[in-house]
């Protein structure tokens, strides 16, 4: 499938008093039109500041950014990070969207609902302010709320958490986006609620043909919707494959560890992650070999102390399967039916 994003070693850097936190480090991936790709990990692991810097989002003088993030437009290629932030500005609603983390910071509580679309709808439309309402009060009904005609006029603290993402997706599809990057849409919403927003999204994928980005903490959610998997921690991409890939032949210890502390892979639904024991290291000071050493129970598995002195390279092991670990196949194996027995 020809990729519509391209991301090529982005790598996002904040200078800060206490040093240089390195966000989202030599990162890589693809996303095709008519593709969901997943991007996994704990709080703190990278996949805002990513996909963030892609939407061209940070300001330059509080980040250092490197890399290329290239949109595949009709009108040839397009590398965000490099653009102006004008050109990158004409792309933001049209040629990619972004639903945030936190839909009341998104959405201006003195607004009506109405207005809000149709202001984000007139950025590319020639029309009045009646023919944007028009507009506003489709996008409502295209996400399933219900009397659209009334609740177009409604400000956002009259809306439900679920009602609010629903505002937030009408809002950040109301010009057809070709790529859309969605940041924990269900975060905070009860299950059937979140399973909700999620068919909804992939409804509105058929709709558009858009190519999904979906960030997330919840292997539910990936389960359901996503096509590929990237799995984030301390910055970088630990892991990369295909859905069933991930689920039924992870390759590094820290999606076992995540997968490891879902009971039962047929009733993913709705369940978060339990955090793994310890934590993440210092994005300040990163150890010298693999990240992820401290909270790994296989290390020792590992020959001449390597993982302790040597980052591993995220390595293709098989076609489509990346992997960023030490580990050979057999230990890993290994790995997997340990994990599983427990
Ligand atoms: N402007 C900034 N200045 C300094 N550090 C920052 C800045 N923005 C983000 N960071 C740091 O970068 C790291 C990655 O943040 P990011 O928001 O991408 O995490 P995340 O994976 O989206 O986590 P969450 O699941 O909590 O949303 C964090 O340690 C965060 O504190
Ligand atoms: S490289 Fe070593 S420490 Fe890192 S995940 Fe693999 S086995 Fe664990
Ligand atoms: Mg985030």
């Amino acid at each position: 499938m020809k990729p519509f994003l391209e991301v090529k070693n982005l790598t996002v850097s904040f200078p800060t008093e206490d040093g240089l936190v390195r966000a989202s480090n030599d990162v890589s991936f693809t996303v095709a039109r008519g593709e969901t790709l997943a991007v996994v990990g704990e709080s703190g692991s990278g996949k805002s500041v990513t996909s963030l810097a892609v939407m061209g989002l940070h300001s330059r003088r509080s980040a250092n950014i490197s890399g290329q993030a290239i949109l595949h437009l009709p009108t040839g290629p397009m590398d965000t990070i490099s653009a102006t932030p004008e050109a990158v500005r004409k792309l933001r609603g049209k040629s990619m969207a972004m639903i945030f983390q936190d839909p009341m910071s998104a959405l201006h509580p003195y607004y009506s609902i109405g207005d809000q679309i149709a202001e984000a709808w007139a950025l590319y439309n020639k029309g009045s302010k009646a023919d944007g309402i028009r507009r506003a009060t489709e996008m409502l009904e295209l996400v399933g709320i219900p009397e659209p005609g009334k609740r177009v006029r409604e400000f956002p603290h009259q809306f439900s958490g679920g009602m609010r993402q629903r505002v937030m997706i009408a809002m950040a599809l109301v010009n057809n986006p070709s790529l859309l990057i969605a940041d924990e849409p269900t975060t905070a919403l009860d299950v059937t609620v979140q399973s909700q927003i999620l068919k909804l999204l992939k409804d509105m994928q058929k709709e558009f043909n858009m190519a999904v980005i979906l960030i997330t903490h919840d292997l539910g959610v990936v389960a359901e919707v996503a096509d590929r998997v990237c799995v984030m921690y301390a910055g970088k991409i630990v892991e990369q494959a295909e859905i069933n890939d991930i689920y039924y032949k992870p390759d590094h210890p820290y999606t076992i560890g995540l997968l490891n502390s879902i009971p039962r892979v047929d009733q993913l639904e709705g369940r978060r992650l339990q955090a793994i024991p310890g934590q993440p290291p210092s994005l300040i000071s990163l150890p010298k070999g693999c990240a992820f050493r401290s909270r790994c129970s296989f290390s020792e598995q590992v020959p001449d102390n390597r993982c302790a002195t040597e980052v591993p390279d995220l390595n293709e092991k098989l076609e489509g399967h990346f992997s960023r670990c030490h580990l050979t196949e057999t230990q890993l194996t290994r790995a997997r039916s340990l994990a599983g027995s427990k």
